[in-house]
């Protein structure tokens, strides 16, 4: 399984965001948290800030989007360069058709799940996503503690992902540092997103290049 680690620009500074984008070189896709202050308690950028760091750095961008009304604002991300958009399955109406619809403008799709969110009812939805993302700590902020309790649902993911033979990849997200991203590769992750871990490091790309060592082991 490749490993790929995401930097989550939500612990960058943000008055030096292409800076700060740039500064993770090794990086497979650079991670931009949306928030908008209904879906969780937290404003973070728009549209605008996402076409701008497009144009500020050559790592693809995974946008999470952590927005009410996904079915709505999704595809502007894709039009603003991202590739990859990830909506909640709690904040889409209608996420086999907004899945289809961001394959279908060129992006890889990827649906996240909040911490009490079970996978099961969504079985039947795996062949239509690019990516799944299991939320390990309560979105919102970044630096909170990981929640080991969600291992056993990565690894229920894992098998529902190998028992269709699909190609998804599995990706976690909050809190996934050195101290936990070994527990999460074991229970079958391959894409982890680490906020503090890589900015909260004195050498970002550093940090980038340790995770991804450790996850292979
Ligand atoms: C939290 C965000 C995360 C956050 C992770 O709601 O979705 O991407 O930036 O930050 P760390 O890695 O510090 O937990
Ligand atoms: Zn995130």
């Amino acid at each position: 399984m490749a490993v790929q680690i995401n930097p989550s620009i939500l612990s960058a500074d943000f008055s030096r965001l292409a800076e700060e984008a740039r500064a993770v070189e090794g990086a497979d896709w650079l991670h931009v948290d949306v928030m908008d202050n209904h879906f969780v308690p937290n404003l973070t950028l728009g549209v605008p800030v996402v076409e701008s760091l497009v144009r500020a750095t050559d790592t693809p961008l995974d946008c999470h989007l952590m927005i009410e009304d996904a079915d709505r604002w999704a595809p502007q991300y894709v039009e603003a360069g991202a590739g990859s958009v990830t909506f909640h399955a709690e904040a889409a109406a209608a996420p086999v058709r907004l899945a289809r619809e961001i394959r279908a403008m060129g992006a890889r799709a990827s649906m996240a799940l909040k911490p009490a969110t079970p996978i099961e009812p969504y079985e039947d939805l795996l062949p239509e996503l690019d990516m799944l993302l299991i939320m390990t700590v309560e979105p919102g902020f970044g630096g909170q503690a990981f929640l080991d309790i969600m291992l056993p649902k990565i690894r229920r993911t894992r098998e529902l992902i190998s028992k269709h033979g699909l190609e998804l990849w599995l990706q976690v997200d909050g809190g996934v540092s050195a101290s936990t991203i070994e527990r999460c590769a074991e229970a079958g992750a391959d894409v982890f997103v680490a906020g503090s871990a890589v900015y909260g490091a004195s050498d970002p790309s550093q940090a980038v290049r340790a995770l991804r060592t450790q996850a292979r082991e």
